[in-house]
């Protein structure tokens, strides 16, 4: 049988921490780039792995009959599961800023069951703060309930982003951002999409988009975004995916959407 949603996250917040651990260990006795994936500047580096293969190995012990999906190595692992529970797991979501010691990466850890998530995690490797949520459990750090900001304007707000690797697409999201910037408070590009989705959670950016997201990248933090009343969607009602995420207070939706559409912010390679 499925467990519950908190028992599920309870196992999440374990297999997190402990990667963390390892991450932090690692960056602290030195990391360098192991790897280039999609392009030159999409970098692995061998704490990405290690941390992966702790987190697949840690949950093959606790839930055996579990699939599970990795940034590194999980696709041959994402098979149907007998079990109904899917894990989505990006040991390390801001691997640049991890490379360069920028205290803004995390590990992302989150459970599916029949397609949605239902429970997740995100902890910065570095400060040590955690976000957790549970499908319809609300969202929490550190013991306190999240809610999203209440901002209104869409001028006063704060709008997180972030790049893709390839070019092309780079150059077409630096384009949208140009188009936007005179229309919001300020735009901030940090450098780990998990975390920017819990930033937004507690209102520290007031909303976040971004063209190209995948699955590891979203599923934990969309789920804290979403918990803290955030709505988390693509453009024209589609769900959030690789097109376009868009997660924003009720207030600020539709005008950043409308917006983010006419800039074709979803377009481009
Ligand atoms: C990346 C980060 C970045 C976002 C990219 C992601 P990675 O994840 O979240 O902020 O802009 O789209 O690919 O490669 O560091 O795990």
């Amino acid at each position: 049988s499925v467990p519950p949603p908190a028992e599920l996250l309870e196992i999440a917040v374990e297999v997190a921490r402990d990667a963390a651990a390892t991450a932090y260990r690692m960056r602290a006795e030195g990391v360098s780039v192991a790897a280039t994936k999609s392009t030159v500047t999409d970098v692995v580096t061998a704490a990405d792995r290690a941390v992966e293969r702790q987190v697949l190995d840690a949950l093959a012990k606790q839930r055996p009959d579990d699939a599970v999906l990795g940034e590194e190595y999980g696709a041959a692992e994402a098979a149907a599961a007998p079990s109904g529970v899917r894990w989505v797991v990006d040991p390390i979501d801001g691997t640049v800023n991890y490379l360069y010691a920028i205290p803004y990466c995390a590990v992302s850890l989150a459970a599916e069951v029949d397609g949605e998530v239902v429970a997740g995690v995100v902890r910065n490797i570095f400060t040590g703060e955690e976000w957790t949520a549970t499908a319809g459990g609300g969202a929490w750090r550190d013991g306190r309930r999240l809610r999203c900001s209440t901002e209104t304007d869409p001028g006063q707000a704060l709008v997180a982003t972030g790049f893709g690797y390839d070019p092309g697409r780079r150059s077409h999201q630096a384009r949208v951002v140009a188009e936007l910037i005179p229309h919001v408070r300020d735009i901030r590009r940090l450098g780990a999409a998990a975390l920017d989705l819990c930033l937004a959670a507690e209102g520290r950016v007031d909303a976040y988009y971004e063209k190209g997201l995948a699955a590891w990248d979203l599923a934990a933090g969309g789920l804290v975004a979403a918990e803290a009343g955030l709505r988390v969607t693509g453009l024209r009602g589609r769900p959030p995916g690789p097109d376009l995420v868009i997660a924003a207070p009720p207030a600020l939706f539709q005008p950043l959407h409308d917006r983010l559409a006419d800039l074709d912010a979803s377009g481009g390679p």
